[in-house]
């Protein structure tokens, strides 16, 4: 099971591949999230990449493109990954082409306003990673992971101003990446305006009639 999941920022790609991570055990990889563990850990990557985080625009694609490449080769991706958040760009598709086969594309589609209301009220585990909302999926303690007792915070990049850049680069790079796929025959729509407990059966139907699990 090779996946990729695409779509807006804040529509949910990371909450519905740990979901498919944890039911198929095969690892979630997201670019996002190895680029935001090299600035914590002040990495020399990590410094190269912060500015082009916090002003929410795409870091260049020869960084990344090494990133996954080097990630994609251990031995955990044997059996299958979900890429979240790679390939934004065409040439990172073309690469990634030439880096493993790819199965299946999900492409989440939400309304704007939804998105926004999502990544406004976004809180994120500092120790496990675990991905919260104020509103939708909040923590039985406010400010504390269910999972590790770790402390909620809110990403810096989910502020308004970088929101807005966010969106913007996403709508600028989105439609080519979805015509790749879509004339590869890989590209499966996912409506993801409903809950997450409505989105995440959603998406393992699908994976079970493609994969005949
Ligand atoms: P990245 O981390 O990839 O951010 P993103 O694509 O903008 O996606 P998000 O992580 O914001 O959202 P998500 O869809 O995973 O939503 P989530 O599950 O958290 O990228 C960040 C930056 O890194 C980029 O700006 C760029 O600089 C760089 N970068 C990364 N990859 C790159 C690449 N390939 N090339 C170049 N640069 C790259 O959910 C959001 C919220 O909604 C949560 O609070 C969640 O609890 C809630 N939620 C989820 N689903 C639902 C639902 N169905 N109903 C209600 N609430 C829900």
């Amino acid at each position: 099971m090779r996946l990729v999941f695409i779509g807006p920022p804040g529509i949910g790609k990371g909450t519905y591949a740990a979901a498919v991570s944890q039911r198929y055990g095969i690892p979630h990889i997201s670019t996002g999230d190895i680029l935001r563990d090299e600035v914590k850990r002040g990495t020399e990557l990590g410094r190269r990449v912060k500015e082009y985080l916090d002003r929410g625009v795409l870091v260049p694609d020869e960084l990344i493109i090494e990133i996954v490449r080097e990630r994609l080769s251990q031995e955990d991706c044997r059996r299958g990954f979900i890429l979240d958040g790679f390939p934004r760009t065409i040439r990172q598709a073309e690469e990634l082409d030439g880096i493993t086969k790819i199965d299946l594309v999900l492409n989440f589609v939400a309304p704007e306003e939804v998105i926004i209301d999502r990544i406004s009220g976004r809180r994120i585990c500092r120790v496990c990673g675990a991905i919260y909302h104020v509103k939708y999926m909040p923590p039985r303690v406010p400010g504390v992971c269910d999972k590790c007792g770790g402390e909620l915070y809110q990403r810096d990049d989910d502020k308004p101003e970088v929101i807005r850049r966010r969106l913007e680069v996403f709508k600028a790079q989105f439609e080519p990446i979805v015509s790749y796929y879509r004339g590869r025959g890989l590209l499966v729509e996912i409506d993801a305006s409903e809950q997450a407990e409505v989105v995440i059966p959603r998406v393992i139907a699908v994976l079970e009639r493609v994969f005949n699990r």
